[in-house]
């Protein structure tokens, strides 16, 4: 097979008229991410229905030397999901791939395909009363193998973990179309290295997860939330020590949200209202969970007290119904709309050691402040994970190539305080192409070339996500 046409020709007789786009009009949904970008154009957008028919399509690309792309919910936040704009990538989109393939409630595990949205998957296991416990924002649209290859973290990883503690098995297609079929479902298992956790936050650059078994928790017969105002993010990490400590390890999530984000929030969505009769500089939403005989109220009130005697605490609702507890989250839902709809913004995604948060945020923000006064610091993020989003508005009249320039400087700066305490510059979100050039400022020569050489073993023919975490071997 020579060209492009013949390609095209052959991928249709593997996949039928619907499972391959070509059309302008169905592209978008395909090419541009969350923000509205628009970040690529691919060859074609295959869209396989099986696990035999995506290694069927891999097997076509890795003998005709054409470079692939998987694609999920295309929720991904570093631009590692989409087609690169003149490399005539095939995307191959796993929406098709979404059957939940067995539930074992004793075992705690169910089985899925990759294409299966996340809030899906959680659904069902709620139905067989368990919990699937991995909870972001994102969660109505983001595909469980996007998932594992971003290893996703969100609100619950301070009890759960990350997405990389919640596999028990996985099936890959590898890049020359071998099936690896590694769905084991124990709870233990030692035998010599772990091929799957490699895949865990591999971007899709090693292979095409098709299929998964998660781990479970038992579903939480109850739940307390509430949100805290309090004086500094001193105090909210002193809080967290305390909330730690107190809760019986039933704390399941614990976000910092500075007051502007709370704003931003209510601007989004006009239904919000102040929560408390007066504003904060800070604010906790914390949450304890528990199946069993445990008095979660008191527990959330005593550890209110406790802050409150000791100046951390300035003020608190706790929710009373699931319905006024759902009404707090959507806070912290709707506050990422309403930085979206400020446009153009830096994000970042930065974690240092929870007792390093503070100093961090003072440090970072004195940085911005001496470099941009008008530019405008959002910091939030998952206070039991150490990982902030440490975002900037800049000044709204600037050009859109001005802006540009300024956060990519102040991204610089805040990097830069971030090395100073031994930070990472991606705690949950991946490198894809948006990090790669801070990612590979820090990364020592030898495990770059220890990476290099992973990628190498099980894609050497350079196909499948180059050029995301790694350059492609041509631009090193
Ligand atoms: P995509 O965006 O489609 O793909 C992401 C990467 O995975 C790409 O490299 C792609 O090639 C690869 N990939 C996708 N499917 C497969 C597959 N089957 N096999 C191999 N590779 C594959 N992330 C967090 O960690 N925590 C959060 O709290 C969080 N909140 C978010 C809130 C919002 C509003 C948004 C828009 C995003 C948020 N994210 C968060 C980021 C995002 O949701 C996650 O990165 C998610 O895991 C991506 O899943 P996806 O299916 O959308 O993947
Ligand atoms: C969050 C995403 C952006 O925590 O990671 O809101
Ligand atoms: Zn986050």
């Amino acid at each position: 097979m020579t060209n492009e046409t013949d390609f095209i020709a052959a991928l249709s007789d593997l996949l039928g008229p619907s499972g391959v786009l070509r059309d302008a009009a169905d592209m978008p949904r395909y090419t541009r991410d969350w923000a509205g970008h628009e970040l690529g154009q691919p060859l074609a957008v295959a869209r396989p229905a099986t696990t035999e028919e995506v290694a069927a399509v891999v097997r076509l690309c890795h003998e005709n030397g054409i470079a692939m792309v998987p694609q999920g919910g295309h929720t991904g936040l570093v631009g590692s999901a989409f087609p690169g704009l003149d490399d005539r990538e095939l995307v191959i989109s796993l929406e098709r791939l979404n059957r939940i393939r067995d539930i074992d409630p004793i075992n705690f595990s169910m089985t899925v395909e990759a294409g299966c949205v996340l809030e899906e998957i959680k659904r069902a296991a709620e139905e067989h009363d368990c919990d699937f416990p991995l909870s972001l924002g994102a969660q109505g649209s983001c595909q469980i193998g996007g998932n594992i290859a971003t290893n996703a973290g969100g609100l619950n990883v301070l009890r759960h973990g990350m997405m990389r503690e919640l596999v028990l098995g996985l099936e890959v297609v590898l890049p020359d179309g071998r099936v690896w079929n590694g769905l084991h479902s124990l709870h233990k298992d030692n035998r010599g290295y772990s091929l799957q956790q490699l895949f865990l936050g591999s971007e899709g650059t090693l292979g095409i997860v098709t299929g998964a078994v998660l781990k479970l928790a038992p579903r939480p017969d109850q739940t307390a939330t509430a949100l805290i105002g309090l004086p500094s993010v001193a105090a909210v990490v002193e809080l967290y020590g305390l909330a730690r400590r107190g809760c019986s390890d039933l704390l399941s999530a614990f976000e910092l949200i500075p007051r502007r984000c709370l704003e931003l929030a209510m601007e989004a969505s006009p239904r919000l209202s102040d929560p408390m009769d007066d504003a904060y500089p800070w604010y906790v939403l914390m949450e304890v969970a528990a199946t069993g005989p445990v008095d979660l109220g008191t527990m959330i009130e005593q550890l209110l007290e406790n802050g409150m005697e000791r100046g951390l605490v300035l003020d608190g609702v706790l929710a009373s119904s699931g319905a006024q507890a759902e009404q707090l989250w959507q806070f912290r839902e709707s506050m990422l709309e309403g930085q979206r709809m400020h446009g153009e913004h830096l994000r970042t995604d930065v974690s240092v050691p929870i007792s390093s948060i503070a100093a961090f945020v003072e440090r970072a923000e004195t940085v911005v402040a001496e470099a941009s006064p008008d530019s405008e610091v959002i910091a939030y993020g998952h206070v039991g994970d150490g990982n902030l989003h440490f975002n900037i508005l800049p000044p709204r009249e600037l050009s859109d190539a001005d802006k540009a320039t300024l956060l990519h400087d102040l991204e610089m700066r805040v990097f830069a305080v971030l090395d100073d305490f031994h930070g990472s510059i991606s705690a949950e979100h991946g490198i894809g192409r948006t990090k790669q050039e801070a990612y590979l400022q820090r990364l020592p020569a030898v495990e770059r070339e220890l990476l290099q050489g992973i990628k190498r073993v099980f894609d050497p023919k350079g196909l499948m996500s180059t050029g995301r975490i790694l350059p492609a071997e041509g631009d090193r």
